[in-house]
């Protein structure tokens, strides 16, 4: 099993060089969820997104070696050019965690600058993005200041690992197309400890697919995504849930090879309901759907019978539609959008977004 913890990994500071990195990452939508872990942030099912395009954070980080006797991590952190101290809490108390792959941390002083490309306030999650870019950002400080990622593949597995203890869904945001995360047979390579490229398996019509996300509500949920994880553990579905991730897995992994939009579309409104069924089906339960969550579903489901147009929805753990179609009807979704689906969405806010092709590295 692969780990990462390397007490070598210290600086022989006559040596060291200040630096500055920046990375993009996208956020991305899952088409088979993740939902439920064990261990160090380890899935219960393997899963797989789209990673987006737009959507995006971007992050800087500055580094300087260390003069004073300071201890621990030193960071000064700004978020949308301004400092945050709730965030500054959360990267801190992260970097701490993983000081064991990173022990050079310690002997830095770090300022981090991160920013979205996406409204905030759009609830929209974005540690998936925020967490990419973060971890992209430490292993590029890693090669700067020791060279031991000087291989790709390897530079993009370990990002992903990092990015994973962040936050689980993250470490599928750094690869062009599609991620995998979690081990199945179906996925050679797939490892529960990082995701894995998948986009050479993927035919063409879903490689220029749309996202577009319709903001039904810009309220904070009610119940995050970690207390929505720990809940699986005692949801009476739990096992059955698992069992049924791995099958709807492999059948979606032959529908993207075969460019079978039908089914892709099928399997990913179920995942989508699902993943809501479980939560109602939790012990307390709680409904992260709104009531124009519904309206829209129906409104979906009643275009594509009407047109015989392949649009689908997917729901992240919260109360937006992710409208997901194939380029070729553009014309007609926007359309339709913006008479049905857009009236219904908070502020009239729709975030038009697409298919990726993963992180940029922009200093
Ligand atoms: O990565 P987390 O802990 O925020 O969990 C994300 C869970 C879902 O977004 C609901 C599904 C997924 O696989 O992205």
């Amino acid at each position: 099993m692969q780990q990462y913890e390397n007490q070598a990994l210290t600086i022989d500071s006559d040596k060291a060089q200040n630096g500055n990195i920046s990375w993009q990452c996208p956020s991305n939508i899952a088409i088979i969820k993740y939902w439920g872990k064990y261990g160090r942030q380890l899935p219960r099912n393997p899963s797989i997104s789209f990673t987006l395009d737009n959507a995006r954070t971007s992050t800087s980080l500055a580094y300087k070696v260390r003069t004073s006797d300071a201890t621990g991590i030193q960071l000064n952190f700004f978020f949308e050019g301004e400092s945050n101290p709730a965030f500054q809490t959360k990267v801190e108390k992260f970097l701490s965690s993983i000081i064991d792959i990173f022990p050079f941390l310690n002997q830095l002083d770090l300022t981090i600058k991160s920013s979205n490309s996406f409204p905030h306030s759009a609830g929209i999650a974005s540690s998936a993005s925020a967490m990419g870019a973060l971890a992209l950002c430490l292993c590029s400080v890693e090669q700067n200041l020791f060279g031991t990622l000087q291989d790709e593949d390897e530079f993009y597995k370990k990002a992903s690992y990092v990015a994973r203890l962040g936050s689980g869904s993250a470490c599928r945001s750094l690869y062009p197309v599609m991620g995998i995360w979690g081990e199945r047979e179906s996925a050679a390579s797939s490892s529960n400890l990082f995701a894995i490229p998948w986009e050479q398996k993927v035919h063409q019509v879903f490689r220029s697919f749309h996202d577009d996300i319709m903001i039904v509500s810009k309220a904070e949920k009610s119940v995050s995504s970690r207390a929505g994880h720990g809940l699986m553990e005692n949801n009476v579905y739990a096992d059955l849930r698992y069992q049924q991730a791995k099958d709807r897995f492999d059948a979606l992994l032959i529908a993207l090879k075969d460019g079978d939009v039908a089914t892709f579309g099928k399997i990913a409104e179920d995942e989508a309901l699902t993943l809501h069924a479980l939560m109602m089906a939790s012990e307390p339960s709680y409904i992260l759907m709104r009531p124009n969550t519904i309206t829209m579903i129906e409104k979906i489901r009643a275009f594509r019978n009407k047109t015989g147009l392949q649009v689908f929805f997917s729901l992240d753990a919260g109360p937006n539609i992710h409208l997901l179609y194939p380029d070729e009807i553009k014309v007609a979704v926007k359309e339709f959008i913006q008479k049905e689906l857009a009236p219904l969405c908070e502020d009239g806010t729709v975030i038009e977004d697409q298919v990726g092709s993963g992180p940029r590295k922009t200093a």
